[in-house]
């Protein structure tokens, strides 16, 4: 395929519906393989029966897929939704995080993986850490899409990570600038 003048492929920016230049910086095949990996991954380091606790809203195009690869390991997943929301300013998270909408189970004594799209500051994984460890699940385990190493606040460290992602604000597969994007198949800079 030609390079631009810039040396990218053409296909590496995409136009949206409202006339934004996207950058794709994660394909749909790209997340697709690496999801099938983690899937493998995190059924070598857990086992039998886990409660999936996806962290809404960002993360529930993620674990839609995730819990399909899981479903070709020995796991026996089962799933119930957090939503926790995290306020600050512009696009970054400013210490504060809230129950939008609580799990319906009592994690007492399970296994836990939280699936969460993006691990930024921090502050909204390890608030989810501390809810569930303080409610005594079992094991505590965290999957992350992306992981934006340079912008962490607070020390935690995901068991398991699609990708390192820069430090710059992403769009696209569950996540959103101001309610929109989620629904792109890929993840993206907006230019
Ligand atoms: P943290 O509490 O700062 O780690 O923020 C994590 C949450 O902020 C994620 O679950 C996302 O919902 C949101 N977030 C952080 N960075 C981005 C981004 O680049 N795009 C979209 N959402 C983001
Ligand atoms: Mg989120």
């Amino acid at each position: 395929m030609p390079k631009t003048g810039e040396g990218r492929q053409p296909d590496a920016f995409y136009s949206a519906a409202g006339g934004e230049r996207i950058e794709v910086l994660f394909d749909a095949a790209a997340i697709g393989s690496r999801i099938e990996a983690l899937a493998r991954e995190i059924a070598e380091g857990m086992s039998g029966d886990v409660l999936v606790v996806p962290i809404l809203t960002g993360s529930f195009v993620f674990a839609a897929d995730l819990i399909r690869a899981l479903q070709k390991t020995p796991l026996t997943p089962v799933v119930d939704f957090l939503s926790l929301a995290s306020y600050g300013t512009g696009n970054r998270s400013g210490g504060r995080v809230e129950i939008l909408r609580d799990l319906e189970a009592d994690p007492r004594g399970q296994d836990i993986l939280l699936v969460d799209d993006i691990l930024d500051t921090g502050r909204t994984l390890a608030y989810a850490v501390d809810l569930l460890t303080a409610r005594q699940a079992g094991r505590v385990a965290s999957c992350v899409l992306l992981d934006k190493v340079a912008a962490r606040a607070v020390a935690i460290e995901p068991d398991y990570c699609g990708f390192e992602c820069p430090d710059v604000f992403v769009v696209g597969y569950g996540m959103d600038l101001a309610h929109r994007f989620r629904e792109l198949p890929f993840v993206g800079r907006i230019v």
